[in-house]
């Protein structure tokens, strides 16, 4: 099975960013535990970031007819994009949001996700450990 791991806006600033919200370990840190999980579900898994809502869109379309599931954490694009949801529909790629802060108990604009709408699942506020999770929901939908 091969899933993208999608990662949105300022999400390459792990560690440095805001480190009381969302810890103290890198973006390369996040990848490594990334692919050590993907490893042992037998996911082959690859990986990318950007801060551009277009470069997102046109990655979504890329793994149309070559990947399986996508992980995606929109960043704040979950709370503004239109058309990040759309790519993922028009692709029809079964599909986890995550987000490493619980976004239902921080400031109101963040409670709603347009990214959800089209996911089987959103993860918020698991940190790390919530790439794990949907990893293993994409698995299941796999399997089935
Ligand atoms: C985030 C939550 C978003 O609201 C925020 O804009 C981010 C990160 C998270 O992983 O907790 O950039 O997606």
């Amino acid at each position: 099975m091969k899933v993208l791991i999608i990662n949105g806006p300022n999400l390459n600033m792990l560690g440095i960013r805001e480190p009381e919200i969302y810890g103290s370990k890198s973006y390369d840190e996040l990848l490594e535990f990334v692919r050590e999980v993907a490893f042992g579900l037998g996911i082959e898994a690859s990986f990318f970031q950007s801060n551009s809502e277009g470069d997102i869109v046109d990655a979504v379309q890329e793994a149309y007819g070559k990947m399986d599931g996508i992980v995606i954490n929109p960043a704040a694009y979950a709370h503004t994009s239109i058309a990040i949801p759309d790519a993922l529909k028009a692709v029809s790629i079964p599909t986890v949001e995550v987000h490493l802060s619980d976004i239902l108990t921080r400031e109101r604009y963040r409670h709603f996700s347009y990214t959800s709408e089209v996911c089987i699942k959103t993860i918020s506020g698991e940190g790390f450990e919530g790439y794990r999770g949907a990893l293993e929901v994409l698995l299941e939908e796999f399997k089935k």
